[in-house]
C-alpha cells in the first residue's frame, strides 16, 4: 500500500515530530490539533527548528494544519491517520470513534502512545477496525 497522504491528530512534541519525518519524505500531512493556533505554532516550530528537523526547509510546504472540529473531513481522503494525542484513554477513544466513522475504507490508523496497552486503545472497536489500527509500543 503507498502512503499518499497522512493526517496527525496532536501537534505536540510527538505529533509535530512525526509530521516533520513525513514532510522529509515528500509525503503530504494535515496536523489537526484542538484549535489551528495550536497546529500552526507547531508548523512554525518544525520550520525554525534548531538543530533542523527538515532536511530542506522548502519541505514545510508539505504539511497543512487545521482542527479537529472544522477540518475533521481531511480525514475522509487520508491512507493513514496518526493519533498523537495526550496520553489520556477518553480521549484517545473519542478520537478513534471520530476516525473510525470518516476514514476511508482500507486506511490504516495508529497510536503513538507510550503506555497504554493495544488492548485498551482497541476495545471499542470491532474486529474490521482492529485489522487497520497499529501501535508503537515503548516499551
Ligand atoms: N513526549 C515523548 O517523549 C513521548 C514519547 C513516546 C510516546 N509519547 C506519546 O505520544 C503521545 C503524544 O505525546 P506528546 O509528548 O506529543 O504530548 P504533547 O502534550 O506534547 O502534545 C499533545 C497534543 O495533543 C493535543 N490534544 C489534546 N487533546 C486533543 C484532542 N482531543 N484532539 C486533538 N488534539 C488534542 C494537545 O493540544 C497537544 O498539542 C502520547 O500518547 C504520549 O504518551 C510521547
Amino acid at each position: 500500500m503507498k502512503i499518499k497522504n497522512v493526517v496527525v491528530i496532536g501537534s505536540g512534541t510527538m505529533g509535530s515530530g512525526i509530521a516533520a519525518h513525513l514532510c522529509n519524505a515528500d509525503i503530504p500531512v494535515t496536523l489537526l490539533d484542538l484549535k489551528t493556533e495550536i497546529s500552526e505554532k507547531a508548523r512554525e516550530r518544525i520550520h525554525k527548528s534548531r538543530p533542523p528537523l527538515l532536511i530542506d526547509r522548502s519541505k514545510i510546504n508539505n504539511i497543512k494544519v487545521g482542527n479537529i472540529t472544522d477540518d475533521f473531513s481531511v480525514v475522509e481522503k487520508a491512507d493513514w491517520v496518526v493519533e498523537a494525542v495526550v496520553e489520556k484513554i477518553d480521549i484517545k477513544h473519542q478520537i478513534y470513534e471520530k476516525i473510525f466513522k470518516s476514514r476511508k475504507e482500507g486506511a490504516i490508523v495508529s497510536s503513538n502512545t507510550s503506555s497504554i496497552p493495544i488492548k485498551v486503545l482497541s476495545q471499542n472497536l470491532n474486529k474490521e477496525q482492529k485489522k487497520r489500527f497499529l501501535y508503537y509500543p515503548f516499551f
